[in-house]
């Protein structure tokens, strides 16, 4: 493929994103905290004048499509993330994009639970708005990405990761309200602790069709409810002590969904209070609740998340930690002491590797801005 130089370009960069506490409950209603970081997806944007759209992964391959034609998904996983958002891009504003060339090389883990997929899809997003000026806002194409996983790559996700890859600021956190799409930034303010990710190196295949059916499951929780009680709009918006009445209506795993849910909601909320007032170590004790909820109530970890957690609970100079994103594999989010960063690393990479035989990969992460462009020649 060879790129027309012709014409001015644009670059994008399309940060991963963590999220400190509030998982599964996006697509609830509920609160979410996470921030964009500083690994990137970075892609290069070239309009062409063939109606072609060329497509080059640096990692994963090429694939190319003509902008005339209806789009189809794909057999090749990737690709349906460029090819969901085009399709949601071509929806919303007809007939006015045109034939381009696109490279992408990414610096972010794929399933490791940052992200990697929000952050191409809302790169590709951003880029295409700005290299054919389509004047989409930020909403918009948070939800062209969001609605490209649920129609091409079939994760019906809600919409943090989106939100936090397209809005993330350098050195904050995003307090989402998943319902109104209103939002805080909070001080991203750990001292002397560190946020660092420990990636399993495990991606287990139950991770799309059980999200969906945690997303189903969570349904028919809050319709049972809402016969009752139609004040609540989500399942995140009711009480635990609601919840809690609901013991024998509710199948037991529903119940459970249910459950955690709403504390979940009630823990975020609590925590960005928590981060504000400095008490780290009340935060982490959080995280922690967290990471037992999403282990026991929501039946989303696995074995190797589960062993890290608790590898980390014997060792003082971390004071929280839990599975991040969607779960069955990718990260732990670890609040660790600056000073421990090293040590913590080796012991864990050592009794990881005894344990399973993988290698433990580990990710020391700061906050950035959302996607960005500059204008390339
Ligand atoms: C994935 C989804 C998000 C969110 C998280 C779990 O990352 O894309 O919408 O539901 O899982 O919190």
């Amino acid at each position: 493929m060879t790129i027309n130089n012709n014409d001015a370009g644009i670059i994008v960069k399309s940060p991963g994103r963590i999220n400190l506490i509030g998982e599964h409950i996006d697509y609830n209603g509920g609160h979410v905290l996470p921030a964009a970081i500083d690994r990137k997806v970075i892609l290069e944007f070239h309009k062409n004048d063939n109606g072609q759209c060329h497509v080059r992964s640096v990692d994963e391959g090429d694939f190319a499509f003509d902008i005339q034609n209806p789009l189809q998904i794909s057999d090749t996983h990737w690709e349906n993330y460029v090819l969901g958002v085009v399709d949601g891009i071509q929806k919303a504003r007809p007939n006015q994009l045109g034939g381009f060339d696109c490279v992408i090389s990414s610096e972010l883990p794929i399933g490791a639970g940052i992200s990697s997929s929000a952050a191409l899809e809302c790169g590709v997003a951003k880029g295409l708005n700005e290299l054919f000026d389509l004047g989409l806002s930020n909403l918009e194409l948070i939800e062209i990405s969001r609605m490209a996983e649920h129609n091409f790559v079939g994760t019906k996700c809600g919409v943090m990761d989106q939100f936090a890859v397209t809005m993330g600021k350098r050195k904050k956190l995003l307090l989402l309200n998943c319902e109104t799409l209103d939002y805080k930034l909070i001080d991203a303010e750990f001292a002397p602790y560190k946020i660092l990710l420990l990636n399993t190196n495990v991606s287990h295949n139950l991770a799309t069709s059980e999200y969906n059916t945690r997303r189903e499951e969570c349904e028919q929780a809050l319709a049972v409810i809402q016969k009752d009680h139609p004040q609540y709009p989500f399942l995140a918006d009711v009480p635990e002590s609601v919840i809690e009445t609901y013991k024998e209506k509710l199948f037991g795993k529903i119940y459970q969904r249910a459950l955690f849910v709403s504390r979940e909601n009630a823990r975020t909320l609590k925590a960005a209070e928590l981060i504000q007032s400095g008490d780290i170590k009340g935060f982490g004790e959080l995280m922690y609740q967290t990471h037992e909820g999403l282990s026991k109530n929501y039946e989303v970890s696995c074995p190797e998340l589960d062993f890290l957690v608790d590898l980390s609970k014997d060792i003082p100079q971390v004071v929280g930690s839990r599975m991040m994103g969607g779960g069955f594999g990718g990260c732990t989010i670890n609040l660790v002491k600056e000073t421990f960063i090293n040590e913590f690393m080796e012991l864990a990479s050592k009794t990881y590797k005894e344990q399973f035989d993988i290698n433990l990969t580990s990710i020391l992460v700061a906050t950035s801005n959302g996607v960005e462009t500059t204008k390339s020649v």
